[in-house]
C-alpha cells in the first residue's frame, strides 16, 4: 500500500515546522543562526529534489506492479489514488460526502419517533482540536520555562528598541550650537529636568547656587559674550576659564548641544524670572544689568 500522503509534502511540512518550532523556542538565544545558514537550505532543497525523484520512480513502479492484477481491483486502486495529491489531501480532510453517503448513522430514540443522524465528526474539525492542544501544551512549557512569551520582557525589548531609535534620532538631529541657538521658550521643561540631573549638586535645583554661584541674580563672574542666552550656552558649552570645576560640558561631549540648548533656555528664564534670594552666598562677579537680549 502507498502512504496516503506524499512524502514530498510531508517532508517539507515536517521541515517547515521544525523551522517554525525552533523559531519559537531558540529566538531568545541567537541560535536561529543555524536554522537559516544557507547551508542548511541548501541541504533542505536537496533533499526535496531527491524526494521528487524517488517519488516519480515510486509511482513508476507502482504502475508496473498494477499491471498484472486483475481488471477490476486495479481499477478499484486507481480511483482511491486518482487525482493528484492536494486533491486526495482535500478529500481526506473534509470527507467527501458522496464517499461517505451511505455510511450515515441513525440513532432512533424510539418514544417520539424522532431519527437523530449521528455522523461523524469532520476531520478538519478534529484536527483543529488536536492542533489547538498541542499549541496549548507547547504555549504552557514555554510559557513557564522559557521567557519568549513574557510579556514584561517583551515589553523591554520594545522599549529598549524605541530608546535606541530616539537615540540615533537624536544624533542625526542637528545639534545646537552657540553660533545659531537662541532662547526658546518651550524647552523651559526640559530644561529644568536636565538642569536638576547635571547641575543641581552645584547649583540647587532652583539654581540660587551652592558650590557653584546663584543663576538667578544679576551678578556674573564670567562675562564672555555680551548676549545674556549666549554668555550661559557659552558657559556651559566652554566650562569656565577661571574655575575648573565648572567643566566643560558642550566641549567634553558630557551634553550635546541640543541639550545645552534646553538648559540654557532654563537657566536664562530663571535668571530673568524666578530671583531667588542669596541663602549662603555673597553676590559672586560683576552685577550686570544691560545684556543684550536674542529672541
Ligand atoms: C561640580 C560643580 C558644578 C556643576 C555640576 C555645575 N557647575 Fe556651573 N559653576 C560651578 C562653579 C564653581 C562656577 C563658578 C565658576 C567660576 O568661578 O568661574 C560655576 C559657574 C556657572 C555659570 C556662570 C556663573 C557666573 O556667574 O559666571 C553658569 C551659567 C553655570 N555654572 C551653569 C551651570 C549649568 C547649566 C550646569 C549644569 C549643566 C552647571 N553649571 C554645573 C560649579 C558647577
Amino acid at each position: 500500500m502507498r502512504s496516503k500522503i506524499s512524502s514530498l509534502i510531508m517532508i517539507p511540512s515536517s521541515f517547515s515546522i521544525i523551522i517554525f518550532m525552533s523559531y519559537v523556542f531558540f529566538q531568545s538565544y541567537n541560535q536561529l543562526l543555524y536554522i537559516t545558514h544557507p547551508i542548511t537550505i541548501l541541504f533542505f532543497f536537496i533533499i526535496v529534489i531527491l524526494l521528487i525523484i524517488l517519488e516519480f520512480i515510486n509511482n513508476l513502479i507502482f504502475k508496473k506492479k498494477i499491471e498484472s492484477i486483475p481488471e477490476k481491483t486495479r481499477k478499484n486502486i486507481l480511483d482511491k489514488n486518482d487525482g493528484n495529491y492536494f486533491y486526495s489531501i482535500y478529500r481526506f480532510i473534509f470527507h467527501d460526502p458522496k464517499k461517505y453517503n451511505d455510511k450515515i448513522k441513525k440513532i432512533d430514540h424510539g418514544f417520539d419517533g424522532i431519527l437523530e443522524l449521528d455522523n461523524d465528526i469532520p476531520i478538519w474539525w478534529l484536527h483543529l482540536f488536536y492542533i489547538t492542544i498541542a499549541i496549548s501544551i507547547i504555549y504552557f512549557f514555554s510559557f513557564i520555562f522559557l521567557d519568549y512569551s513574557n510579556p514584561y520582557r517583551e515589553y523591554k525589548t520594545a522599549y529598549k528598541e524605541q530608546l535606541k531609535k530616539i537615540e540615533i534620532f537624536e544624533k542625526k538631529k542637528p545639534q545646537a550650537s552657540i553660533e545659531n541657538s537662541y532662547f526658546k521658550k518651550e524647552l523651559i521643561e526640559d530644561g529644568k529636568i536636565l538642569f536638576k540631573e547635571n547641575c543641581s549638586t552645584c547649583h540647587q535645583s532652583d539654581g540660587s547656587g551652592n558650590i557653584g554661584p546663584n543663576l538667578t541674580d544679576n551678578y556674573w563672574i564670567n562675562t564672555v559674550e555680551k548676549d545674556l542666552y549666549k554668555n550661559i550656552f557659552s558657559i556651559i558649552w566652554n566650562g569656565s576659564e577661571k574655575n575648573p570645576t565648572m567643566r566643560a560640558f558642550g566641549k567634553s561631549g558630557e551634553i550635546k548641544g541640543n541639550d545645552i540648548e534646553k538648559i540654557s533656555s532654563y537657566v536664562y528664564f530663571i535668571n530673568q524670572n524666578l530671583k531667588k534670594p542669596l541663602k549662603q552666598k555673597k553676590p559672586q562677579g560683576k552685577e550686570i544689568l544691560e545684556w543684550k537680549h536674542s529672541k
